[in-house]
């Protein structure tokens, strides 16, 4: 019987209307872009159905489901305003009420948060015609005909949620359109719509009285909202609380949830959502106050990523339901863990919101070191499949890769031993972790040693792996995890002459006065070595041959390195190739040059550091490779479909082979521990 925390104030029911939320935790609404046609199908419904599983009372569906056509997904969001939507949202519906979980939808229209050159092509709209500078649209104003049909938009849209069965829904008004009739920052009109804040709370409280109409008194209804846009030129507190009373005051909202800040660039919505190495929760005491300004329920959600700060924020009052949502993406089955007293085996959330970076560039969310997320079909959360046949696995390396496949064979009753060089386990997080801001990313690395040592995994320090070494364990399985080193061999002449990026950051190298970073790799290690190079006070030229800068780093993770680069007066210098490196007295000249035309031009500089991702260390693999049944050999096909065939290519050889992470090639976090565990799962 399992000991269920009857004070836990985390677990207690909480109640709107006839509505009864089984405990305190929701998920808030979160597009994870795996919509179909804007129809939420299976992955969908499997993703939602999952956290349900994981005990959450609440999981909001979508974000931003789009009420009309002219609000054209931004990162693929469902199409609230097709009746086809109906049946697919009940049958999430339904799987999750079969779980206690009650799900509810937030619904929108986009305003000019979103492009025009894709779905319909309709033109984009916004109160008044000004661009917001993440989406890029120059909106049009919105004119009484477009306002006419928005609000009946809306009020068929919730219609359609509740035919869904859905136990609610929340208007999205923060970035979006109806919100930017509220803030000073957006609405410059003349009309009846825009100056006094009457006029330009109308259109909010027709759309309200519009949803009210169309789903009856019973439904539940709440707004999140934009409670103190924390921005000069936008919505005060003051008339945040104004708005929020206002909307209360008509009797016809059971619920608001509370937003601090604007959204318009990615600088901004990082103050909104904030990123790993900023502040926890930094908008809960707001939100506390609007509560005790408002004394009406409310929900509330930002970075409050750890089960203690949520538990601190519903036993002090300062919320009702408290959001949980990339702790959730980490791990859906966080209440789970807490019923059974298991919070110490929770899958943290490290912040790196690459999961949100992914939508934004228009893939899907994607958690960084929990490869199940978004794969519930075929990827397992929890490994709880034992093996019928225990057999004897070698790790080699003890990085995220290596650490992964241990603690999943372990996990399925495997006898795991790891080897690594190293004096500690982290591999290149170790590296990582030297930037402050980022150091949240041991989690990845310490979640996994803590049940490794649960599952008895043997890891051997300070141990350089040979083929004698391995062999002596008598594996029935390798696993060559060995990671990469730096590649800087790629210039025409002078590559003797460069330093690595894991040479700044590993302090390995002194840093000069003047500084040429070539980064052609265009990801993390580039930028966390400039940032040590320009926090020293050298001067600093970023050169990268792309045509736009950092690729592979997203637009929230780029906030914190651009504000650092603008205020150390970093050169940062796109479209442009390093060619060569000469040596002239104790100076460097680099050459440098571009794809687009021939012109070469020279730099005189004391220092030139090189990224260009890692190369493998295979040696192991290849001299392993001979004596293995399968031969390296890894079956895609089965793979892909989330199985796996053992592949007998030389029934004579000893062991079962397989290679995982940067061993193979220079990729990232995610590649490295979904490798695997696409592979271990099934060992
Ligand atoms: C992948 C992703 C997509 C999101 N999309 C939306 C959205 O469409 N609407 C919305 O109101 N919030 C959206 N959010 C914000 C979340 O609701 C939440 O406010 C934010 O993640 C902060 O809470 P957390 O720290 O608990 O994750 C999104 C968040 C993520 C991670
Ligand atoms: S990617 Fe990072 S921020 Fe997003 S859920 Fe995973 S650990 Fe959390």
């Amino acid at each position: 019987m399992i000991p269920v925390m009857k004070n836990d104030p985390l677990l207690l029911p909480y109640k709107i209307k006839h509505l009864e939320f089984k405990n305190r935790l929701m998920i808030s609404a979160h597009e994870p872009s795996y919509a179909e046609e804007g129809l939420p199908k299976d992955r969908y419904r499997l993703y939602h159905l999952e956290r349900a599983k994981g005990g959450i009372a609440l999981t909001m569906t979508a974000g931003s489901a789009v009420v009309s056509p002219d609000s054209p997904p931004a990162y693929n969001n469902l199409h609230a305003y097709k009746d086809e939507i109906v049946p697919w949202l009940k049958k999430i519906t339904d799987e999750c009420h079969e779980y206690g979980t009650k799900v509810m939808i937030q619904i929108t229209h986009l305003g000019r948060r979103t492009s025009w050159n894709h779905s319909d092509w309709l033109p984009v709209l916004s109160a008044s015609p000004i661009r917001e500078p993440a989406h890029r649209s120059f909106p049009k104003e919105a004119e009484d005909w477009d306002i006419d049909r928005i609000i009946k938009d809306y009020g068929e849209a919730a219609q359609r949620m509740q035919a869904a069965g859905m136990d609610g829904i929340e208007i999205e008004a923060y970035g979006h359109l109806l919100d930017s009739f509220w803030s000073p920052a957006t609405n410059k009109r003349l009309d009846k719509f825009g100056g006094n804040i009457e006029n330009r709370t109308a259109f909010s409280l027709k759309v309200i009285d519009s949803i009210r109409k169309s789903v009856g008194k019973d439904f539940v209804v709440g707004v999140r909202m934009v409670t103190d846009e924390d921005w000069k030129i936008g919505l005060s507190k003051e008339e945040g609380i104004q708005i929020a009373k206002k909307i209360i005051s008509t009797n016809k909202i059971d619920f608001l949830n509370i937003i601090k800040g604007h959204i318009d660039t990615d600088a901004a919505l990082t103050k909104v959502i904030p990123l790993q190495g900023m502040a926890s929760a930094p908008h809960l005491d707001f939100a506390g106050e609007i509560k005790q300004e408002t004394k009406f329920p409310i929900f509330h959600a930002a970075k409050i990523n750890d089960v203690a700060t949520a538990r601190h924020a519903i036993a002090n009052g300062k919320l009702d339901m408290v959001g949980m949502t990339r702790a959730h993406i980490a791990d859906p089955h966080i209440v789970k863990k807490i019923i059974e007293n298991r919070e110490d085996s929770i899958r943290p959330c490290v912040g790196a919101t690459y999961c949100l970076d992914r939508i934004y560039e228009g893939r899907e969310t994607l958690c960084i070191h929990n490869p199940a997320t978004g794969r519930e079909k075929f990827m397992p959360h929890e490994i709880n499949s034992k093996t019928k046949t225990i057999k004897k696995v070698v790790v080699i390396g003890a990085g995220p890769a290596g650490l992964e496949a241990a603690r999943v064979c372990a996990q399925r009753g495997h006898k795991v031993v790891v080897f690594e060089a190293a004096s500690s386990a982290g591999g290149q997080i170790n590296l990582i972790c030297r930037s402050i801001k980022r150091k949240d990313m041991i989690g990845i690395i310490d979640w996994r040693l803590s049940i490794c040592k649960k599952y008895n995994v043997k890891i051997n320090y300070n141990c350089l792996a040979t083929t004698e070494n391995i062999l002596s364990e008598k594996p029935n399985i390798i696993i060559v995890a060995t990671g990469g080193i730096p590649n800087t061999k790629i210039l025409e002449e002078g590559s003797d002459l460069v330093s690595s990026t894991w040479d700044i950051i590993s302090g390995n190298v002194n840093i000069q006065d003047d500084v040429i970073l070539y980064d052609d790799n265009g990801s993390f290690p580039g930028l966390q070595a400039a940032e040590i190079i320009a926090n020293k006070g050298s001067r600093l030229e970023i050169i990268s041959p792309e045509r736009f800068f950092s690729p592979e780093v997203g637009g929230m993770n780029y906030v914190p390195y651009a504000k650092n680069f603008i205020e150390k007066g970093v050169n940062i210098t796109i479209s442009k190739r390093l060619k060569g490196v000469k040596k002239r007295d104790n100076r460097l000249v680099v050459s440098v040059t571009s794809d687009y035309s021939d012109k070469t031009e020279t730099k005189e500089i004391s220092q030139v550091v090189v990224e260009h991702g890692t190369v493998p260390l295979d040696d192991l693999y290849f001299n392993l490779k001979k004596d293995s049944i399968n031969q390296g050999v890894v079956d895609y096909k089965s793979l892909i479909k989330g199985g796996f065939n053992e592949i007998s290519k030389n029934p004579k050889g000893n062991y079962h082979l397989y290679r995982v992470g940067d061993a193979v090639s220079s990729r990232n976090i995610h590649a490295a521990i979904y490798d695997s565990l696409r592979i271990c799962k099934n060992i």
